[in-house]
């Protein structure tokens, strides 16, 4: 007879709790676990914190993007393959930009014919690759897309790539921000061009006002599994640790593995190429753009969110174009600069063995604390 009054205060204990779990979990919008257990928070310092849930749509299937596209060309359906599985076991899907033969790129259609490469097999690489991209910027623009990111077909990513673009959204707002409370249109703000998240080179440009610093991030590679083509932020000289990646305004950058538009960035990127007094390839134009037009802003993060696999098996299969002979195989594959690689775990991810997710560099140290992320440079005015 009196145990249902002396269990009602219990049960409205124990809801309480669960509810204060769950909030403490979800209620600034800020703190995700995801995948194999990245999660953070924001240090709200210098009055700026991103509007509770405007990152929240990073996690769609489009990754917080109008769209999302994979470059591919049609005779390597065997990279589409391996991309759909990977990026549908990260929980985006994209559509299909086709790749295009250079050879079917006629001189007439290029601003310029100064700076090509005599060698045809390079002037047919180079303009073709210029021409997909620009295919990319014609289409955020024709079908009038507010953002879409476009990723080549060979690209990889961290397992928990949904969980780094929302801590990057967050960074991208503030350093795009003209006032800290305005909530966003776009997850990543929107005030910005194009999104450089895979890169082999970017730098930050001088004199920058503001940067997002993201600390004891297991998602950063040390620096000496670090590979980069060219000028790459020089993170010790600045003082940033082993595991610290940044945001920032981005100066010039070279390779496209994955970038975002917006719809202005795509109309100005269309009428920046249209005007080129010499042939750059596409990714060299673009970081001049970034570089040289203040009307194009770019956003960076280093360490890359994005890289190029090179799958195990023979070399041939790597390039579209195909240098290398066709004996040479490659034992075990690997992608450079990315930590918890999507590719190199596509069998943990069928089996939905989370826990099981591998590391390229397992001897690592681990990093020292929980997460943070916190944004410096000047203040809104
Ligand atoms: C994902 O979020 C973006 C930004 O809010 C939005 O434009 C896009 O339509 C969303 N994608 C889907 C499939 O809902
Ligand atoms: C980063 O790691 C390198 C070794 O890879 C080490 O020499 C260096 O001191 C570390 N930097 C910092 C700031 O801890």
């Amino acid at each position: 007879m009196a145990r249902g009054p002396r269990l009602l205060p219990f049960g409205v204990l124990l809801l309480f709790m669960l509810s204060l779990l769950w909030y403490t979990k979800s209620g600034d919008g800020l703190s995700y676990i995801q995948g194999h257990g990245y999660s953070y928070n924001i240090n709200p310092a210098v009055g700026f914190k991103s509007p509770k849930d405007s990152v929240k749509d990073v996690h769609n299937s489009t990754l917080g993007f109008q769209k999302a596209f994979v470059l591919n060309l049609a005779e390597r359906p065997d990279k589409l393959d391996a991309f759909a599985l990977a990026s549908t076991l990260t929980g985006f899907t994209a559509e299909l930009i086709q790749g295009v033969r250079g050879e079917e790129v006629v001189n007439k259609a290029l601003p310029s014919l100064e700076g090509l490469p005599e060698k045809l097999d390079s002037r047919n690489n180079v303009v073709g690759c210029w021409r997909a991209h620009l295919n990319f910027a014609q289409t955020v623009v024709m079908e009038g897309l507010t953002s879409a990111i476009i990723l080549e077909d060979d690209a990889d990513w961290d397992t928990s790539l949904k969980d780094q673009l929302a801590i990057f959204a967050q960074g991208s707002q503030y350093v795009t921000a003209v006032s800290p409370n305005l909530k966003p249109h776009s997850p990543y703000g929107d005030d910005w061009d194009l999104l450089w998240l895979g890169h082999c080179s970017n730098q930050i440009k001088p004199d920058d006002e503001r940067r997002f610093i993201i600390e004891n991030d297991d998602t950063v590679p040390l620096t000496k599994h670090r590979v980069n083509f060219a000028g790459v932020p020089d993170m010790a000289a600045e003082g940033y640790d082993n595991n610290t990646r940044i945001v920032y305004e981005a100066n010039n950058g070279v390779c496209l593995y994955g970038y975002a538009l917006s719809f202005r960035g795509a109309r100005k990127l269309l009428r920046g190429q249209a005007q080129r007094k010499t042939f750059v390839p596409i990714d060299i134009g673009i970081g001049y753009m970034c570089r040289d037009d203040p009307n194009f802003k770019c956003i960076g993060v280093f360490p890359q969110l994005i890289d190029s696999h090179k799958g195990a098996g023979r070399l041939s299969r790597d390039s579209d174009i195909g240098s290398f002979s066709a004996q040479s195989v490659r034992q075990k594959g690997y992608t450079f600069n990315i930590v918890h690689s999507t590719r190199l775990n596509i069998d943990h991810l069928l089996a939905g063995e989370m826990d099981k997710i591998e590391r390229q560099w397992p001897g690592d140290p681990e990093v020292k604390g929980p997460l943070r992320a916190k944004p410096v440079g000047r203040i809104f005015d």
